[in-house]
Protein backbone atom coordinates (compact mmCIF):
# COMPACT_ATOMS: atom_id res chain seq x y z
CA UNK A 1 0.00 0.00 0.00
CA UNK A 2 3.25 1.99 0.14
CA UNK A 3 3.58 4.55 -2.74
CA UNK A 4 6.50 6.63 -1.48
CA UNK A 5 8.88 7.58 -3.67
CA UNK A 6 6.45 6.88 -7.10
CA UNK A 7 3.65 8.36 -8.13
CA UNK A 8 -0.04 8.30 -6.69
CA UNK A 9 -0.92 4.42 -6.15
CA UNK A 10 -4.20 2.62 -7.51
CA UNK A 11 -6.38 -0.03 -5.69
CA UNK A 12 -9.88 -0.50 -7.31
CA UNK A 13 -12.36 -2.48 -5.75
CA UNK A 14 -14.99 -4.81 -7.34
CA UNK A 15 -18.07 -3.07 -5.88
CA UNK A 16 -18.52 -0.24 -3.51
CA UNK A 17 -18.76 -2.01 -0.51
CA UNK A 18 -15.72 -4.11 -1.01
CA UNK A 19 -14.30 -0.83 -1.33
CA UNK A 20 -14.95 0.60 1.70
CA UNK A 21 -14.10 -2.72 3.38
CA UNK A 22 -10.44 -2.30 1.80
CA UNK A 23 -10.81 1.66 3.21
CA UNK A 24 -11.43 0.30 6.52
CA UNK A 25 -9.20 -2.52 6.50
CA UNK A 26 -6.59 0.20 5.65
CA UNK A 27 -7.19 2.56 8.01
CA UNK A 28 -7.11 0.74 10.69
CA UNK A 29 -3.52 -1.04 9.80
CA UNK A 30 -2.22 2.12 9.02
CA UNK A 31 -3.11 3.33 12.92
CA UNK A 32 -2.16 0.38 14.27
CA UNK A 33 1.00 0.50 12.69
CA UNK A 34 1.75 4.48 13.69
CA UNK A 35 0.29 4.18 17.45
CA UNK A 36 3.42 0.88 17.44
CA UNK A 37 5.61 3.08 15.77
CA UNK A 38 5.19 6.64 17.54
CA UNK A 39 2.64 6.29 19.96
CA UNK A 40 -0.03 7.94 18.37
CA UNK A 41 -1.87 8.42 14.89
CA UNK A 42 -3.86 11.71 13.62
CA UNK A 43 -6.17 11.28 10.94
CA UNK A 44 -8.40 13.75 9.50
CA UNK A 45 -11.84 12.66 7.86
CA UNK A 46 -14.27 13.98 5.39
CA UNK A 47 -18.02 13.83 4.76
CA UNK A 48 -20.07 13.05 1.85
CA UNK A 49 -22.29 9.51 1.54
CA UNK A 50 -18.74 7.39 0.30
CA UNK A 51 -17.10 6.71 3.94
CA UNK A 52 -20.48 5.87 5.63
CA UNK A 53 -20.06 2.72 4.38
CA UNK A 54 -16.13 2.50 5.79
CA UNK A 55 -17.38 3.78 9.58
CA UNK A 56 -19.86 1.43 9.46
CA UNK A 57 -17.44 -1.20 8.99
CA UNK A 58 -15.07 0.60 11.78
CA UNK A 59 -17.93 0.02 14.07
CA UNK A 60 -18.20 -3.41 13.75
CA UNK A 61 -16.61 -6.81 14.36
CA UNK A 62 -13.53 -7.39 13.44
CA UNK A 63 -12.13 -3.90 12.84
CA UNK A 64 -13.66 -2.25 15.73
CA UNK A 65 -12.06 -4.59 18.26
CA UNK A 66 -8.61 -4.17 15.93
CA UNK A 67 -8.69 -0.12 15.98
CA UNK A 68 -6.49 1.31 18.11
CA UNK A 69 -9.11 3.85 19.43
CA UNK A 70 -7.47 5.01 22.46
CA UNK A 71 -4.24 6.46 20.84
CA UNK A 72 -5.88 7.43 17.44
CA UNK A 73 -6.93 11.32 17.22
CA UNK A 74 -9.60 12.36 14.63
CA UNK A 75 -9.59 15.31 12.79
CA UNK A 76 -12.02 16.72 10.47
CA UNK A 77 -11.36 18.04 6.75
CA UNK A 78 -14.05 20.14 6.18
CA UNK A 79 -17.44 20.59 8.30
CA UNK A 80 -20.50 22.50 7.11
CA UNK A 81 -21.41 24.77 9.77
CA UNK A 82 -24.35 23.41 10.55
CA UNK A 83 -25.43 21.94 14.37
CA UNK A 84 -23.74 18.44 14.61
CA UNK A 85 -27.65 16.95 15.03
CA UNK A 86 -28.55 18.00 11.55
CA UNK A 87 -28.03 15.20 9.09
CA UNK A 88 -25.18 16.92 6.84
CA UNK A 89 -22.44 17.63 9.81
CA UNK A 90 -19.84 15.63 8.94
CA UNK A 91 -18.77 15.05 12.69
CA UNK A 92 -22.84 14.34 13.09
CA UNK A 93 -22.22 11.61 10.72
CA UNK A 94 -19.32 10.05 11.95
CA UNK A 95 -20.33 10.15 15.38
CA UNK A 96 -23.60 8.29 14.61
CA UNK A 97 -22.06 5.69 12.63
CA UNK A 98 -19.21 5.18 14.53
CA UNK A 99 -18.22 7.11 17.19
CA UNK A 100 -21.08 6.09 19.43
CA UNK A 101 -20.98 2.79 19.25
CA UNK A 102 -16.96 2.13 19.65
CA UNK A 103 -15.05 2.88 22.78
CA UNK A 104 -13.55 6.43 21.57
CA UNK A 105 -12.69 8.74 24.62
CA UNK A 106 -14.11 12.35 23.45
CA UNK A 107 -11.20 13.95 23.75
CA UNK A 108 -9.89 12.03 20.86
CA UNK A 109 -12.47 13.86 18.54
CA UNK A 110 -11.75 16.85 17.49
CA UNK A 111 -14.60 18.33 15.62
CA UNK A 112 -14.73 21.57 13.67
CA UNK A 113 -16.52 24.55 15.50
CA UNK A 114 -19.92 25.09 14.08
CA UNK A 115 -21.22 28.02 15.62
CA UNK A 116 -20.39 32.14 15.35
CA UNK A 117 -18.44 33.58 12.95
CA UNK A 118 -17.11 31.15 10.30
CA UNK A 119 -13.60 33.21 10.13
CA UNK A 120 -13.48 32.88 13.99
CA UNK A 121 -14.44 29.41 14.13
CA UNK A 122 -11.60 29.02 11.83
CA UNK A 123 -9.02 30.79 13.95
CA UNK A 124 -10.00 28.67 16.69
CA UNK A 125 -9.68 25.32 14.94
CA UNK A 126 -6.54 26.38 13.73
CA UNK A 127 -5.36 26.57 17.40
CA UNK A 128 -6.97 23.32 18.32
CA UNK A 129 -4.65 21.94 15.58
CA UNK A 130 -2.04 23.90 16.99
CA UNK A 131 -2.31 22.90 20.42
CA UNK A 132 -2.07 19.41 18.85
CA UNK A 133 0.40 19.19 16.55
CA UNK A 134 3.03 21.65 19.35
CA UNK A 135 2.05 18.57 22.45
CA UNK A 136 3.32 16.28 19.79
CA UNK A 137 6.85 17.80 18.73
CA UNK A 138 5.77 18.72 15.53
CA UNK A 139 5.80 22.20 14.17
CA UNK A 140 3.89 22.08 11.38
CA UNK A 141 0.52 20.35 11.11
CA UNK A 142 1.53 16.99 9.19
CA UNK A 143 -1.75 14.66 9.69
CA UNK A 144 -0.44 10.74 9.36
CA UNK A 145 -3.73 10.10 7.23
CA UNK A 146 -6.41 12.35 5.72
CA UNK A 147 -9.40 10.71 3.96
CA UNK A 148 -10.56 12.40 0.82
CA UNK A 149 -13.71 12.30 -1.12
CA UNK A 150 -14.37 13.29 -4.94
CA UNK A 151 -17.07 15.21 -6.75
CA UNK A 152 -18.20 15.33 -10.35
CA UNK A 153 -17.19 18.42 -10.54
CA UNK A 154 -13.33 17.82 -9.30
CA UNK A 155 -13.94 19.01 -6.02
CA UNK A 156 -12.77 17.76 -2.80
CA UNK A 157 -13.40 18.69 0.86
CA UNK A 158 -14.73 22.19 0.66
CA UNK A 159 -12.64 22.78 -2.07
CA UNK A 160 -14.58 24.30 -5.02
CA UNK A 161 -13.75 24.70 -8.83
CA UNK A 162 -13.35 28.38 -9.57
CA UNK A 163 -13.27 29.23 -5.94
CA UNK A 164 -11.35 32.35 -5.22
CA UNK A 165 -8.87 33.31 -2.72
CA UNK A 166 -7.63 29.55 -2.22
CA UNK A 167 -3.23 30.35 -1.72
CA UNK A 168 -3.30 30.97 1.66
CA UNK A 169 -0.30 29.66 2.43
CA UNK A 170 -0.36 30.56 6.14
CA UNK A 171 -2.87 29.84 7.15
CA UNK A 172 -4.14 25.96 8.30
CA UNK A 173 -7.98 26.05 8.48
CA UNK A 174 -10.17 28.38 6.22
CA UNK A 175 -13.81 29.25 6.26
CA UNK A 176 -15.93 29.53 2.95
CA UNK A 177 -18.88 29.12 1.14
CA UNK A 178 -20.39 26.91 -0.74
CA UNK A 179 -21.38 23.64 -2.02
CA UNK A 180 -24.51 21.25 -1.08
CA UNK A 181 -26.27 22.71 1.27
CA UNK A 182 -24.14 26.29 0.18
CA UNK A 183 -23.58 27.32 3.83
CA UNK A 184 -20.20 28.78 5.31
CA UNK A 185 -18.14 25.82 5.98
CA UNK A 186 -14.91 25.28 7.65
CA UNK A 187 -11.91 23.61 5.86
CA UNK A 188 -8.00 22.86 6.02
CA UNK A 189 -6.42 24.66 4.05
CA UNK A 190 -4.26 22.93 0.96
CA UNK A 191 -0.85 23.73 2.85
CA UNK A 192 -1.99 21.23 5.42
CA UNK A 193 -3.84 18.47 3.04
CA UNK A 194 -0.51 18.21 1.58
CA UNK A 195 1.72 18.15 4.29
CA UNK A 196 0.18 14.82 4.96
CA UNK A 197 1.79 11.49 5.58
CA UNK A 198 -1.03 9.45 3.33
CA UNK A 199 -3.73 11.03 1.36
CA UNK A 200 -6.59 8.50 0.58
CA UNK A 201 -9.11 9.67 -1.58
CA UNK A 202 -12.22 7.60 -1.35
CA UNK A 203 -14.40 7.73 -4.97
CA UNK A 204 -17.28 5.31 -5.59
CA UNK A 205 -19.90 5.08 -8.44
CA UNK A 206 -19.89 5.36 -12.25
CA UNK A 207 -20.93 9.62 -11.54
CA UNK A 208 -17.43 9.96 -10.78
CA UNK A 209 -15.66 7.99 -13.68
CA UNK A 210 -15.23 11.07 -16.16
CA UNK A 211 -13.62 13.19 -13.21
CA UNK A 212 -11.45 10.53 -12.18
CA UNK A 213 -10.03 10.25 -15.91
CA UNK A 214 -9.76 14.07 -16.01
CA UNK A 215 -7.69 14.07 -12.86
CA UNK A 216 -5.52 10.69 -13.41
CA UNK A 217 -5.02 10.30 -17.09
CA UNK A 218 -5.09 14.89 -18.45
CA UNK A 219 -3.48 16.03 -14.61
CA UNK A 220 -6.34 18.33 -14.64
CA UNK A 221 -4.26 21.24 -12.21
CA UNK A 222 -7.04 23.38 -12.35
CA UNK A 223 -9.35 20.95 -10.76
CA UNK A 224 -9.30 21.53 -6.14
CA UNK A 225 -8.95 17.52 -6.25
CA UNK A 226 -5.55 17.30 -8.53
CA UNK A 227 -4.03 19.53 -6.61
CA UNK A 228 -3.77 17.48 -3.86
CA UNK A 229 -0.51 16.19 -4.36
CA UNK A 230 1.46 15.49 -0.98
CA UNK A 231 4.67 16.97 -0.96
CA UNK A 232 6.04 14.13 0.70
CA UNK A 233 3.64 11.60 1.53
CA UNK A 234 2.35 9.23 -0.56
CA UNK A 235 -1.15 9.42 -2.69
CA UNK A 236 -3.57 6.82 -2.68
CA UNK A 237 -6.75 6.63 -5.13
CA UNK A 238 -9.21 3.82 -3.76
CA UNK A 239 -11.68 3.45 -6.33
CA UNK A 240 -14.40 0.93 -7.42
CA UNK A 241 -14.78 -0.14 -10.68
CA UNK A 242 -17.32 2.09 -11.85
CA UNK A 243 -15.59 5.22 -10.56
CA UNK A 244 -12.45 3.54 -12.62
CA UNK A 245 -14.57 2.62 -15.81
CA UNK A 246 -13.31 5.10 -18.18
CA UNK A 247 -9.28 4.49 -17.07
CA UNK A 248 -6.56 3.01 -19.95
CA UNK A 249 -5.33 -0.43 -19.03
CA UNK A 250 -2.20 1.82 -19.19
CA UNK A 251 -2.86 4.68 -16.40
CA UNK A 252 -3.98 0.97 -14.15
CA UNK A 253 -1.13 -0.95 -14.90
CA UNK A 254 1.68 2.75 -14.09
CA UNK A 255 -0.24 3.36 -10.95
CA UNK A 256 -0.31 0.14 -9.49
CA UNK A 257 1.15 0.11 -6.06
CA UNK A 258 4.28 -2.19 -5.58
CA UNK A 259 3.86 -5.52 -4.36
CA UNK A 260 5.47 -5.12 -0.70
CA UNK A 261 2.92 -3.58 1.81
CA UNK A 262 4.69 -0.61 2.92
CA UNK A 263 3.12 2.52 5.34
C1 LIG B 1 -18.57 16.80 2.19
C2 LIG B 1 -17.21 16.43 1.63
C3 LIG B 1 -17.17 16.46 0.13
C4 LIG B 1 -17.38 15.04 -0.34
C5 LIG B 1 -17.60 14.98 -1.82
C6 LIG B 1 -17.99 13.61 -2.25
O1 LIG B 1 -18.61 17.18 3.32
O2 LIG B 1 -19.57 16.63 1.49
O3 LIG B 1 -16.24 17.10 2.21
O4 LIG B 1 -15.99 16.95 -0.40
O5 LIG B 1 -16.28 14.26 0.03
O6 LIG B 1 -18.62 15.87 -2.16
O7 LIG B 1 -19.21 13.33 -1.65
P1 LIG B 1 -19.95 11.93 -1.82
O8 LIG B 1 -19.13 10.93 -1.10
O9 LIG B 1 -21.27 12.16 -1.16
O10 LIG B 1 -20.04 11.69 -3.27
Amino acid sequence: MSARGRGPALLIAPAAQALARQAAEMLCCLAVHDCRQKGYCSLALSGGATPRALFALLAATPLAAAFPWRDTHFFWVDERMLAYGHARSNYGTARRLLFDSVGVSKANLNPMPVDGDAGQAAAHYEETLRAFFHAHGQVDPVFDIVLLGLGADGHTASLFPGAPGRRLPDRWVRAVQGGDPAVARLILTETVLNQARRVLFLVSGSAKAKVVRRILESGQADLPAARIRPQKGNLIWLLDRFAAALLAEKTIAEMRPPPSGGH
